[in-house]
């Protein structure tokens, strides 16, 4: 699939309803996005297009504006539009994001032509364009038990922790299982029996929680062959976390309780 568009802003597209005329202030921009259709597999490859972006979009609205007036068979995944349901994450000028984060502002220079290339996150099986098959990355998740385990007592009020315990764990509290860190580890690239580090971060959110009892269950799943000891310290996760989590610092915290008693 190699045909550069010649999108006309203005007018009808062949495949869409007429363009919107384009805004001013609008610059034209090139998104070259790795198509994959597995009715078609051999016609994979780069695609072009031509979309109008203003600097207050969000590169989200150019992936829309694509499906809503170019392209109707483009695929991806993207739901709250607000960095908070971790749908949309997919691999842009080769980092990843999340669309919905990305801020034209920051792509576009006065006067300089713009093209970004967008593409599936990697180490997981694309089903069509940019949606990934996500299951082996929450059987990774689902692996290290990430709820609460108590011996029973239920308690007759909610379980008090104080507020130092609860500041233990409150950075990885934060994560909206986007797998931006997993699939930007180079360990999870070459062999996707590795946790990864979103699995990791999760496990960290109840090893250190006080009111948890299951924290050495975890451990010992994190001492195995596929857990923690895989991990190289290439920071790769941290720089690609949408919520700013310290990702490779948990991980050092979950070595180091595995080394010393928590
Ligand atoms: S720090 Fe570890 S988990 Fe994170 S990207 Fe590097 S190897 Fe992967
Ligand atoms: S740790 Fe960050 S990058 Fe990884 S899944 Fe959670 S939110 Fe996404
Ligand atoms: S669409 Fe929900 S995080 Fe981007």
């Amino acid at each position: 699939m190699t045909a550069a568009v010649d999108n006309k802003p203005a007018g009808p597209s062949p495949s869409g309803p007429a363009q919107p005329p384009v805004p001013p202030g609008a610059t034209m921009v090139t998104l070259k996005i790795y198509r994959f259709n597995p009715e078609n597999p051999d016609a994979a490859g780069w695609q072009s297009y031509q979309v109008p972006a203003l600097p207050t979009d969000r590169f989200l609205n150019l992936l829309l504006y694509v499906k809503g007036y170019l392209d109707g068979t483009l695929t991806f995944r993207r739901s709250c539009a607000h960095g908070v349901c971790g749908s949309d994450a997919m691999r842009i000028n080769g980092v990843n994001r999340l669309a919905c984060k990305m801020l034209m502002k920051d792509f576009l220079r006065e006067g300089k032509d713009v093209t970004i290339t967008v593409e599936p996150i990697r180490g997981l099986p694309v089903e069509k364009d940019l949606v990934v098959d996500m299951e082996p990355f929450f059987d990774a998740y689902r692996a290290v038990k990430p709820y609460l385990i108590t011996s029973g007592n239920e308690p007759t009020r909610e379980r008090i922790q104080s507020a130092t315990d609860r500041h233990r764990f409150d950075d990885t509290t934060k994560c909206i299982l986007c797998a931006c860190c997993t699939t930007s580890c180079p360990v999870y690239w070459m062999d996707g029996s590795y946790f990864g580090p979103a699995a990791i971060v999760n496990a960290h959110r109840f090893i250190f929680d006080s009111r948890d009892e299951g924290a050495q269950e975890r451990l010992d799943i994190l001492n195995e062959a596929e857990g923690v000891w895989r991990c190289r310290t290439t920071f790769n996760c941290t720089d690609a976390c949408p919520r700013g989590i310290q990702v490779t610092k948990a991980i050092q915290e979950v070595k180091r309780a595995l080394l010393f008693s928590r």
